[in-house]
């Protein structure tokens, strides 16, 4: 039987085992022109036991950027930053992808530099708030991307992939879930387009599908994977019928040969879907599994039952450098800090204890 602490290729790539860390923002990125830090480094290489490391949500280009103080691969300054993180997790034998993120109409213009505009497929406003330094502003209407600046937009995913290589990252996620660009492209509520960029599924799954192949095109598919969270609200999406919008962008995207894909399952009645998708992908899958609470201990039954090939933590990896060591050992787990999750120092960053520092603190 396969089970999580066994190896697994990642389209070329070995993986120790089957344990992910899931991307996670931390709004910590306080190196000059939104690098990361020394910090950064520390706290990805103390979770390098991870079969992969996924970052946080990284912006491809500064329009992209939705929360504060998060960082970006578009510049100079960002690479050699980021190359320093990538060496510490390969100096400790980890894997680390970047997750390109765009956060598309979720941010304020308040923390874009000059006087950029947040963009969207549509002028749709997502309901609700976003936090600023100056406190919470509401959501602003965005500009909807012309033609040519969705090709822009392709190509500076495209180019954040390339420097993302050059900072010796092992390849890159696209973040395609939890209502940022990619996903605002699928939802029809957030895309109402009439071009070929919108309506039909076919239209709506077109920017998925093209950021997919450019960035493919750049750095090869092997080195190239996305993450789907079908029928998730977050950030102010309504998809009323995630299941053909999947099926259909997974089907496109198969033929790839993409490095992985990462499904948020987001309630338990959506395993349905998950497992159909997972059965018209033929690459490797990687779940973050819909469980009350954080996932814990109980999701590595997926890889066993064969749901999954690799399942990805979040929040008990995040309070858990050493989470592969703990699930085999059975625990104990340190509990995450909410208050600590976003901003901040060190507290809550770098300063979880290990297993043996747990140990011998009597934890
Ligand atoms: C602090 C925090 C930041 C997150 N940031 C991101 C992100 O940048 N990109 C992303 O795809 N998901 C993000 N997520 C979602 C996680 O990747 C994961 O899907 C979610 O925490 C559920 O998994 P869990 O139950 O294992 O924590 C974040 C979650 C947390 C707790």
């Amino acid at each position: 039987m396969t089970t999580a602490f066994d190896p697994i290729d990642l389209a070329g790539t070995p993986l120790a085992n089957r344990i992910a860390l899931a991307p996670m923002t931390r709004s910590r990125a306080t190196g000059p022109g939104n690098s990361p830090t020394a910090s950064t480094a520390e706290y990805y290489a103390q979770r390098a036991s991870a079969g992969l490391l996924i970052t946080e949500g990284v912006q491809p280009s500064p329009v992209g950027q939705g929360y504060p103080d998060t960082p970006g691969l578009h510049s100079d300054e960002q690479i050699a930053a980021w190359r320093k993180v990538t060496d510490a997790v390969h100096a400790k034998g980890g894997r680390i992808f970047a997750q390109l993120m765009h956060a598309g109409r979720i941010g304020h213009p308040d923390l874009l530099p000059g006087d950029l505009i947040n963009v969207g497929p549509s002028a749709v406003a997502a309901d609700g708030q976003v936090f600023t330094h100056e406190g919470p502003k509401p959501f602003i209407t965005p500009q909807a991307l012309s033609e040519d600046q969705i090709l822009v937009t392709i190509g500076d995913f495209a180019a954040a992939a390339r420097n993302a290589i050059e900072a010796g990252f092992d390849g890159v996620e696209l973040h395609g879930a939890n209502g940022y660009l990619i996903h605002q492209f699928l939802a029809p509520n957030s895309n109402v387009r009439t071009d070929g960029w919108g309506g039909s599924v076919e239209g709506r799954i077109r920017f998925a599908v093209e950021v997919t192949k450019a960035v493919a095109a750049e750095i090869g598919a092997d080195r190239t994977a996305i993450r789907l969270s079908p029928g998730n609200p977050y950030n102010g999406i309504v998809e009323p019928e995630p299941d053909p919008v999947y099926t259909a962008l997974v089907a496109a995207l198969e033929p790839l040969g993409l490095a992985y894909l990462h499904v948020l399952e987001v309630a338990p009645e959506s395993r349905e879907l998950t497992l159909r998708l997972r059965k018209s992908f033929s690459g490797v899958f990687v779940l973050n599994a819909a469980t009350e609470g954080p996932t814990g201990p109980d999701a590595l039954t997926l890889i066993e039952d064969g749901t999954a090939d690799l399942i990805s933590y979040g929040a008990l990896f995040l309070a858990n450098p050493d989470l592969p060591a703990r699930l085999r050992a059975g625990g104990p787990f340190n509990a995450p800090d909410p208050s600590t999750f976003f901003g901040g120092d060190d507290r809550g960053y770098t300063d979880y204890p290990a297993l043996d520092a747990a140990a011998s603190l009597g934890a």
